[in-house]
């Protein structure tokens, strides 16, 4: 399969296919900056990103599973139909545990390069969730960011909602000396105090316990600082109404069995999404979003 893959999407110095972890198949876009990406074809899963030094910029943990029952722990989960627990399908639904089918890879004019992922319904799909849809998920790499788009096509008779995260993982020095700006004003949803809202008060968002928050109606765009490593990452998102914000502490990290104990003071999770609203899709309409990540040093 990977020979097949690597034969039809492959690109010379710029797109590859190889076996990831486990034997999975992934998809490796190496810009002429230096920057690349990697993909898995399971969840369209975006597991690394590194910046034109050859940095990473994005975590994953060293006890994540690599199957294909199960979510990758780190890089970019795809989320939907379903955040969370909020409904009844599996926690986060099932698009980051469904394979994907690589559609396309391409060298753009300027140099950026692209790859599409796409994801319909199937038998498991409908039994838990009743709708017929096509999912096609952008990913592009340029020097400085990586922008990912998501297209939800309702290809059914009936609407359906849906929410969506893009459950980010970013890479940090230490989870101490991190702040999150550009949230200031926002209302949040505090996950760990049974769904309180408040409204943000603080300039920057930083860390001392466990964080689970949905901020609502957003701004657009937040900037990550990783103080101790002196790195910048700003975030934009198009078209989603929420951010998530959050970091599982000492306690959780213990009960997370694909996440190592010390590995939250590594990590923290700035999602994108469409949750406290979820977006309601008429028959035979579509529905775009994006976001963008830019490394700014
Ligand atoms: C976050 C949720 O988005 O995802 C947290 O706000 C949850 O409550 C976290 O713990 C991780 O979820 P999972 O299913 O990947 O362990």
């Amino acid at each position: 399969m990977i020979d097949r893959l690597q034969a039809e999407f492959g690109i010379p110095d710029c797109a590859h296919i190889t076996s990831g972890n486990n034997g999975l198949p992934k998809l490796v876009l190496s810009h002429r900056s230096g920057s690349a990406v990697e993909v898995y074809l399971h969840g369209a899963h975006v597991t690394s990103w590194k910046n034109s030094k050859g940095e990473e910029l994005f975590f994953i943990s060293r006890s994540s599973h690599f199957e294909p029952s199960k979510p990758i722990r780190g890089g970019i989960p795809i989320c939907w139909p379903q955040f969370g627990g909020q409904g009844p399908l599996p926690q986060h639904g099932f698009a980051r545990t469904r394979s994907w089918r690589l559609l396309r890879t391409e060298k753009l004019g300027d140099d950026a390069l692209v790859a599409e992922f796409e994801l319909s319904e199937n038998a498991d799909s409908l039994a838990m969730w009743p709708n017929r849809f096509t999912l096609r998920y952008q990913v592009l790499l340029d020097t400085h960011t990586l922008t990912i788009g998501l297209r939800v096509m309702n290809t059914d008779d009936d609407s359906f909602d849906f929410q969506l995260a893009l459950h980010t993982y970013f890479q940090v020095a230490d989870i101490t000396r991190v702040a999150i700006t550009g949230l200031t004003g926002t209302t949040y949803v505090d996950t760990l105090r049974e769904n309180v809202r408040e409204t943000e008060e603080r300039n920057s968002i930083r860390f001392d316990s466990e964080t689970d928050r949905i901020y609502v109606g957003a701004p657009d765009a937040v900037v990550l600082a990783d103080e101790a490593r002196g790195r910048v990452i700003r975030v934009e998102k198009k078209n989603l109404t929420d951010w998530v914000v959050w970091n599982p502490w000492i306690a959780k990290a213990q009960r997370m069995q694909d996440f190592g104990d010390e590995e939250y003071q590594r990590m923290v999770c700035i999602e994108s999404g469409a949750i406290a609203s979820p977006v309601t899709l008429a028959p035979h309409e579509s529905w775009e979003c994006a976001t963008t990540f830019a490394s700014e040093t």
